[in-house]
C-alpha cells in the first residue's frame, strides 16, 4: 500500500514559521515521524512538499499511481479550484489535514475548495493531526479492501 503525503506552500519553514501556531517540529522532523508509523503500519509512504500551485497538482497527477493521498494544501485550500480540479481527475482516496483548525481562524481560511471531496479531514492538532489521518486513513483503506461496497 503506498500513500502519498503533499504538503503545501510554506510548509518547508515549519519549526520557524509562527510556532506559537504551527509548533516547532520541522518539516524533516514531521515526515521522519510519519515514516515510523509507516514503517508500524505496513505501508508505504512517500513525502513532498511543493510551495507553487503548478507543483503541487503535477504532484497530485504523478500520485494517480498510489493507493491514496494526504494532502495538507496550506493556503491553496482556501483559493485552489485547479488543486480541487487535479484531485477529481485523479480521483483516489483523499485525507486532507492541517495543523491548525483553519475554520476557527481568519473568516477567509473558512473556505474550503476540497472539503467534499475528500474521505476524512483532520485539523488543529498540531503533528499529530498527521499522523491521527494517516492511522485513519489506513484504517479506511483496510476496510474498503474487505468490503468495496463502503
Ligand atoms: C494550514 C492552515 C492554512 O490556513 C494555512 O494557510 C497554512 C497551514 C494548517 O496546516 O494549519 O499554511 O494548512
Amino acid at each position: 500500500m503506498l500513500i502519498v503525503v503533499l504538503h503545501g506552500p510554506n510548509l518547508n519553514l515549519l519549526g520557524s514559521r509562527q510556532p506559537d501556531l504551527y509548533g516547532t517540529t520541522t518539516l524533516i522532523g514531521l515526515n521522519t515521524e510519519l515514516k515510523h508509523l509507516a514503517n508500524e503500519l505496513g505501508i508505504q509512504l512517500r513525502t513532498e512538499q511543493h510551495n507553487s500551485e503548478g507543483a503541487l497538482i503535477d504532484a497530485v497527477h504523478a500520485a494517480a499511481s498510489a493507493d491514496a493521498i494526504l494532502i495538507n494544501p496550506a493556503a491553496y485550500t482556501h483559493t485552489s479550484i485547479a488543486l480541487r480540479d487535479a484531485l477529481l481527475a485523479i480521483d483516489k482516496p483523499t485525507w486532507s489535514v492541517h495543523l491548525t483548525e483553519p475554520k476557527n481562524r481568519e473568516v477567509f481560511r473558512h473556505t474550503d475548495l476540497i472539503e467534499d471531496l475528500c474521505i476524512g479531514r483532520t485539523a488543529g492538532l498540531g503533528v499529530a493531526s498527521y499522523t491521527q489521518a494517516l492511522r485513519k486513513l489506513v484504517i479506511w483503506l483496510q476496510m474498503r479492501a474487505k468490503k468495496p461496497h463502503l
